[in-house]
């Protein structure tokens, strides 16, 4: 592990920490390294991704992401599939990882809905919380980590079997990554954003530095 990490890794037991951000951000290479740090180190890591990380959830996922649905899926259906995926994985997984002084990793939270059902799929930030906070029940990240990339790297990074919403238009893609932008503006406490367009090494010392800034004692 890297010899700086070791001297402050184990701060995180306890915490919550969400990784989210465009489609081809790179932020799930991040998310399976910090999950390897974390846990090489001695922390108990509960490591969930969304959509899914239950049973029901990963049938939800299925739905969700199926690239063959013959008609489109409106809005708010998609909100609510993604949201009951969510609450499922609270009562399930997040919850009991609270009590046990888990150290929480997720892979893509309310965050993302509030990007890519919110600012590119149309609906308010209010109808997106007030969901959100039902299907939550008064769970929430420590921190939300942002892998900001610009569309040219993101393309580069996608994997060519596209799912369903990966398939949708660069205007939307646009104004997903402007969305989770915003979220952090909006939030600076709660968000930090990362330069996702250098490698995988700069990035992950990158992502190491802040979250040892935000969460640690040093
Ligand atoms: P996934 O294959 O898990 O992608 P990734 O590896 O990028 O996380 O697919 C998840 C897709 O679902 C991704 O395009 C983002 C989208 N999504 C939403 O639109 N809303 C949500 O609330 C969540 C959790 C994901």
């Amino acid at each position: 592990m890297s010899s700086d990490a070791s001297t402050w890794i184990h701060q995180l037991a306890g915490r919550f920490i969400v990784f989210d951000g465009p489609d081809g951000s790179g932020k799930s290479t991040q998310f399976r390294r910090l999950v390897r740090l974390a846990t090489d180190a001695g922390l108990e890591v509960c490591e969930v991704r969304e959509p899914g990380g239950t049973y029901v959830g990963e049938q939800i996922r299925k739905v969700l992401l199926d690239p063959d649905h013959q008609e489109e899926v409106d809005v708010r259906c998609e909100m609510l599939l993604f949201m009951a995926s969510r609450a499922q994985l609270v009562q399930q997984k997040l919850r009991p990882a609270i009590a046990a002084g888990k150290l929480i990793l997720a892979d893509r939270f309310i965050s993302s809905t509030l990007a890519y059902q919110g600012s590119a799929g149309g609906l308010s930030t209010d109808d997106i919380l007030s969901v959100g906070r039902f299907a939550l029940n008064d769970v929430w990240p420590d921190l939300f980590i942002i892998f900001d990339v610009d569309e040219k790297t993101a393309a580069g990074r996608l994997n060519p079997l596209l799912d369903r919403i990966e398939l949708k238009s660069a205007e939307f893609h646009r104004k997903v990554r402007q969305g989770y932008l915003d979220q952090a503006k909006a939030d600076p406490k709660g968000y930090a954003v990362i330069d996702a367009r250098p490698d995988e090494n700069t990035v992950h010392n990158q992502m190491l530095e802040t979250i040892r800034q935000r969460l640690t004692k040093g």
